[in-house]
């Protein structure tokens, strides 16, 4: 079966399997941003049953774009938390790949105050009770931009074998892409050539601060199930753009791989919004064929068995990330092995 099969990245580093832990977030960080021992064990638990690589919960890059109380790499002073974490995620070989995040629009305002909300554009969430941003001034996003890099560099420092950026589920990088959230005029808004500047800026600073010898990874939701949102022919061409950087892998992130459901931006699944805009090709398909193997193509949404692991496979991903299954069971992935080898 080809989900047990090596797979060897661009950058040349190789992997046992094609089996990866999705980021997941513990909300359960210390409010300095360094790692909880809860959270290091549950990560090295996890690790430990033999996965290809192990990417982290969203760290934040910049203190006020904090979505939830989670690990920062926002200074030197998470060096120390960000090196134990890399250890923690190699315990049984695999590789350990650092995700970040900006929270922009869906930052946290009891976290970081009101004020200090910052957006592509003034245009709040469609999550109920969403504040209004301010739009962030263009040394504001330059600014930004440069944290990415730090944050890479940093993780580069501690150790991790690479860095994927957060570019899906409605947070900074992806409103950046998103005509709903961003309404700029100057050179990070406007049109969809635009409109790719910030993304593609940030995986180049990334790619930059890692060098080719380590995996530079890009996660991005495929279209947006909202009306007026950014349509899979858009991320598309993103995804070609993003490929272009030498990235050693495109991640797309769906709720269920095999229904084409994004994350919403409220996160309430009414349905109706989701089936409207449901392309008719699998998004894992139509990145797959863009893509065209300069980078490689991760799937994840609703993996739980080897079955599903190889299905997502035959629509074109070469990887694939499981979240929740690994979260209810830390020993997942050696079941799963032991019964596809009975
Ligand atoms: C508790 C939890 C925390 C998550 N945290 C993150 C995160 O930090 N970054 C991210 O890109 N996705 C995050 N996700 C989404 C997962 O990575 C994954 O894409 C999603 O759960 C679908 O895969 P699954 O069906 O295997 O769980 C999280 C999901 C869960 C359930």
């Amino acid at each position: 079966m080809v989900v047990w099969s090596p797979f060897r990245f661009n950058c040349g580093r190789e992997i046992a399997n094609r089996f990866v832990i999705a980021p997941l977030t513990t909300d359960a960080s210390n409010e300095d941003g360094t790692a909880a021992e809860d959270e290091i064990e549950f990560v090295r638990r996890r690790s430990a049953s033999g996965f290809g690589a192990t990417i982290s919960s969203a760290t934040y890059v910049k203190r006020d774009g904090r979505s939830w109380q989670g690990i920062g790499a926002a200074h030197d002073g998470h060096l120390s938390s960000l090196t134990r974490l890399a250890e923690a995620m190699r315990v049984a070989g695999s590789l350990a790949i650092l995700q970040i995040y900006d929270g922009g629009r869906i930052a946290k305002p009891e976290l970081i105050g009101e004020q200090s909300l910052r957006a592509p554009s003034a245009v709040a969430s469609l999550r109920p009770g969403a504040k209004t941003p301010r739009a962030m001034t263009a040394d504001e996003v330059e600014s930004l931009i440069a944290s990415f890099r730090d944050a890479a560099s940093l993780a580069r420092k501690a150790g991790f074998d690479g860095v994927e950026v957060h570019g899906a589920n409605h947070y900074a990088v992806h409103q950046f892409f998103s005509p709903r959230a961003n309404l700029r005029t100057d050179n990070w808004g406007g049109t969809l050539a635009r409109r790719m500047n910030f993304p593609l800026a940030v995986a180049q600073a990334v790619r930059d601060a890692l060098g080719p010898n380590l995996v530079a990874g890009f996660r991005v939701t495929p279209f947006e199930a909202e009306a007026d949102g950014y349509t899979l022919e858009d991320a598309k061409l993103l995804c070609s753009e993003l490929a272009r950087l030498n990235l050693d892998y495109i991640s797309v992130s769906l709720d269920d791989y095999r229904n084409s459901r994004p994350m919403g931006e409220t996160r309430v699944y009414s349905g109706e919004v989701e089936k409207r805009h449901t392309p008719a090709e699998s998004p894992v398909t139509a990145l797959a064929r863009v893509v065209a193997g300069r980078s490689a193509i991760m799937a994840s949404g609703g993996i739980k068995t080897c079955m599903d692991a190889e299905g997502a496979i035959e629509l074109g991903a070469d990887l694939v990330a499981v979240g929740r299954a690994v979260v209810v069971d830390p020993e997942w992935l050696a079941k799963v092995r032991s019964r596809s080898e009975a």
